[in-house]
């Protein structure tokens, strides 16, 4: 069996990566199609050796198409997923557009993936932060529950495009060579204010909420208890850009419902799904954002109790923002929808 598979994004810093991703997995593809703006209609990409052409995404691009992976931003997502899975598509939704929706399953295969089965026709992948969080604190979850999680990020510029790459790259140029900084797209490009990312840290991603949040910060509570299906877990994040160009890292406490065993905990990481540990202090080694570039797992170190919680954990969790926190999540439930007979509950 072969299906026919849209990509909505596919110039876009996620996009690129699910190309490379159904590539290299040989995800068994019949047409593949590249959807984007109409700005980059007829640019070519290569895909196993053979050139494809981009087309302009509209509503008659989703005939005939099995699964549409979008990750063109909400705006997109909210004009054309409805219409691609009326027209018999399987979304996986990268964006923020339905992730709280009541009917759609919000998915991290190594947490929740039972309840992709739920599905209307639209499946959302969680906010880059909280897949790489949720995915690490799954086995103490289960093996301890949660009662409060305090999440501080330190996140790369991929998470905002293409083009905040390209103004991190730009800006610090700019400063290297003495000149005056332009700033056009951090931290929020539809906001007029811009801030420069190069050498410095932005403690706003996304909009400000009226709670004080900004929306970032709330996707990690909201998505966090929509996913363990758990409302009681407290949690509260901030979230801070900083230039960086791939991985995302977080400085994460958790305070478990039980007492816990330090060396427990390390096992339970270890043997964890999509989860590797690296924690040697002695030897000045925990994860990085630059060795976790280009790698699917999420790294986990810095492990430590507490010094006054006898229930609180510390620890460090870092994932390359584009594949686990976007792509390879996607191409993983993608995966998993054509291994379990992918259209049963539409
Ligand atoms: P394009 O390259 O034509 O602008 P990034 O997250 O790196 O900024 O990428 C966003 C992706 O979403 C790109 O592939 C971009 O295409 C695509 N995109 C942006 N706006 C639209 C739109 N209105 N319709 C379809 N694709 C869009």
């Amino acid at each position: 069996l072969s299906y026919n598979v849209a990509i909505v994004g596919a110039t876009g810093a996620v996009g690129k990566q699910i190309i490379r991703l159904l590539e290299e997995r040989d995800f068994p593809i019949q047409q593949l199609k590249l959807l984007a703006s109409k700005r980059s209609k007829g640019t070519i990409v290569e895909f196993k050796g053979k050139d494809l052409v981009v087309e302009e995404a509209t509503p008659e691009s989703f005939e005939g198409v099995d699964i549409a992976l979008f990750s063109a931003g909400g705006k997109t997502s909210r004009s054309l997923a409805k219409i691609a899975v009326a027209k018999g598509a399987i979304v996986i939704d990268n964006t923020n557009a339905f992730r709280m929706d009541e009917d759609v399953p919000l998915i991290v295969p190594e947490v929740n993936m039972e309840e992709a089965k739920n599905h209307k026709g639209v499946i959302s992948n969680p906010n880059c932060s909280t897949i790489q969080m949720v995915t690490a604190l799954k086995p103490l979850y289960d093996r301890y529950g949660i009662e409060r999680i305090i999440v501080s990020t330190y996140q790369a510029v991929s998470g905002a495009g293409n083009q905040a790459i390209n103004e991190l790259i730009v800006q610090t140029k700019q400063i290297l060579d003495g000149k005056e900084v332009t700033k056009e797209i951090l931290p929020v490009s539809s906001l007029p204010k811009k801030h420069q990312i190069a050498f410095n840290a932005i403690p706003q991603i996304d909009v400000f909420e009226d709670n004080g949040f900004t929306l970032e910060e709330m996707k990690m509570v909201r998505e966090t208890k929509k996913i363990f299906g758990d409302p009681s877990i407290q949690v509260t994040a901030t979230c801070v850009r900083l230039p960086i160009i791939y991985g995302h890292s977080e400085s994460v406490y958790v305070e478990l419902k039980e007492e816990y065993d330090l060396k427990e905990v390390r096992e339970l990481l270890m043997n964890a799904p999509g989860v590797v540990v690296i924690d040697d202090p002695a030897n000045q080694e925990y994860p990085l954002a630059t060795d976790s570039a280009g790698k699917l797992d999420v790294f986990v170190g810095r492990l430590r109790r507490d010094l006054d919680h006898p229930r609180a954990l510390n620890m460090w969790i870092v994932s390359d923002n584009l594949l686990k926190g976007a792509a390879w999540n996607a191409v993983q439930i993608a995966e998993h929808l054509i291994r379990n007979d992918y259209n049963e509950s539409k």
